[in-house]
């Protein structure tokens, strides 16, 4: 090979040395974000501003890939996942923390225990939240935030007017102690199932009923194999935005406070949207027709409320008394009252 020749493979051989990292710092950090919902739903209208923003803020360095209704992991197996690094964010419903390890979430799944919105936020945005999200650090997660979807409503295949309606149905649950403790206080049979194995379950009468808030029950078209849905308000569903720590604490700190941002934002676009979301749910589900809706009212609330005050102290033992007391206290919650 001539001397010019050798010198030209040389020099471009150099620039491509030199572009190449230029080139390297162009692959974007790709974070994984799976749930188990469906799109048009709180925590999935809320993962998909989540992305757009994080992508935005950080001009292309970061891209989420969210993965909705169960396509990546299923509920138990997300959080393994997670630990293991498979994916790098979730959103589990606070009643799926408990297998971590972390019970004292099922603060969350005592019955009545939040009269509205307004109350919940006194835990989510105060610091009896900010110490429940700080136990996740030693499983290896970092908590970043509380999304809202929203209270609970009771549906079967027949009229659900009093607790005594629910004697001897199968119900199907989350993976929460205080969930089978709230069925077994109704006379019910409790069935933990995965949220995506639901319908099924529900359409061959493997389970009779269930409880979510509507946009869940709509999203999944539970109502049309539930003749009968009873808005009882009796319990509360909503999510921590986890992430795999090694992986949060490895970005580089630019980055974080960017994706910090975008989750700040996330949050404030999910929690406002959340009560419209399962209005509007509540409205799709009426107008099928094919679904009875019985809203009870306050006076109809009070055998409910009865029937299911013994949860919160036979459930105490199970969270512990100083997270349950720090709520009753936060919120100004008298279990006597129920
Ligand atoms: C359920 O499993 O019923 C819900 O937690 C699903 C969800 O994530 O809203």
């Amino acid at each position: 090979m001539t001397v010019d020749a050798t010198r030209r493979t040389a020099l471009a051989a150099t620039a491509l040395a030199l572009a190449a990292p230029r080139a390297f710092a162009q692959a974007p950090i790709v974070i994984k974000f799976s749930h188990v919902v469906a799109n048009d739903t709180p925590k999935g209208n809320g993962s998909d501003f989540f992305a757009k923003r994080a992508a935005e803020l950080t001009k292309g360095r970061v891209k989420v890939e969210v993965y909705p209704n169960s396509q990546l992991y299923k509920d138990k197996e997300e959080m393994e996942a997670l630990q293991l690094g498979s994916v790098q964010m979730l959103a589990p419903s606070l009643s799926k923390f408990a297998p971590l390890g972390v019970k004292e979430f099922e603060v969350f799944d005592f019955p009545y225990i939040f009269d509205g919105y307004g109350d919940l936020h006194k835990i989510t945005e105060g610091g009896v939240g900010k110490g429940l999200m700080a136990k996740l650090d030693a499983k290896g997660i970092t908590g970043l935030a509380f999304w809202d979807n929203g209270f609970k409503s009771f549906s079967a295949n027949r009229k659900l007017l009093v607790p005594e309606d629910m004697k001897g149905l199968k119900m199907r649950i989350q993976s929460s102690k205080v969930l089978e403790a709230q069925m077994r206080a109704l006379g019910a049979i409790p069935q933990v199932m995965a949220f995506s194995e639901v319908y099924q379950g529900l359409q061959t009468g493997v389970v009779d009923g269930t409880e979510n808030p509507h946009s869940n029950l709509y999203s999944q078209k539970m109502n049309e194999v539930q003749k009968n849905v009873t808005i009882t308000d009796h319990g509360y569903i909503g999510y921590a935005v986890v992430v795999n720590k090694k992986f949060w604490d490895g970005l580089p700190a630019d980055i974080r406070a960017q994706l910090g941002q975008a989750m700040d934002e996330a949050t404030r676009f999910t929690n406002e949207q959340a009560k419209k979301d399962n209005d509007e749910a509540l409205v799709k589900i009426k107008a099928t027709g094919k679904t009875e809706v019985l809203a009870l009212t306050k006076e109809q609330k009070a055998p409910w409320k009865r029937a299911l005050a013994k949860v919160h102290k036979e459930m105490e033992p199970r969270v512990g008394s100083e997270i349950l007391q720090a709520v009753y206290k936060e919120t100004g919650f008298d279990p006597a009252k129920l």
